[in-house]
């Protein structure tokens, strides 16, 4: 297991997130070690994020954190030439970013699971009734980004 997870601001921009979007009862799929749950369930939004990795405690998770980031950021500076440094401007920049966000989602993941709001789980099969969500976000799960209707999402997985 290699976390990486995202940050909220990460999050809006690549789904293109509208403040009605953000009302919306959301599943975010894959979510991971991302930052995101826990800063749109302070400000008040309505979010479940399921994963396999919520299976194991925050110190576990944070362990696997500690074992392989400089790895991955080491080998991101090896392929530097193949990644787009727009809105990221340098690996270091990157690296801040990414221990951010897993820092966000690891100081509220205790209390988010007890409040059921990370679910460990994997797809295809979900545990969650049909139609128990409106928006279903899921990104670099399998290097997919898609932003899907649960219907759809659904339909696609069986
Ligand atoms: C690269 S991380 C991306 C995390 C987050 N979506 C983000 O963009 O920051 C990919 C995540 O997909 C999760 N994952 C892998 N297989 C999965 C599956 N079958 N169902 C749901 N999540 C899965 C992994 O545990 C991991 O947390």
């Amino acid at each position: 297991m290699v976390p990486w997870g995202r940050s909220y601001d990460e999050y809006l921009a690549m789904f293109s997130l509208s403040p009605e979007n953000l009302g919306l009862k959301i599943l975010g799929c894959g979510d991971g070690p991302a930052g995101f749950n826990s800063i749109l369930s302070r400000r008040g939004g309505a979010i479940v994020s399921v994963d396999p990795v919520y299976a194991f405690s925050s110190e576990q998770i944070k362990e696997r954190i500690d074992a392989t980031f400089a790895l991955v950021l080491e080998q991101t500076a090896g392929n530097s030439d193949e990644f787009l440094w727009e809105t990221i401007p340098s690996v270091e920049e990157l690296g801040r970013v990414r221990m951010s966000a897993m820092t966000e989602f690891l100081q509220d993941f205790k209390q988010g699971r007890a409040e059921g709001r990370y679910v460990a789980g994997s797809l295809p099969r979900l545990p969650f009734r049909n139609r128990e969500f409106d928006l279903v976000l899921c990104s670099h799960l399998n290097e997919m980004l898609v932003v899907l209707p649960q219907a759809e999402l659904f339909s696609q997985t069986g």
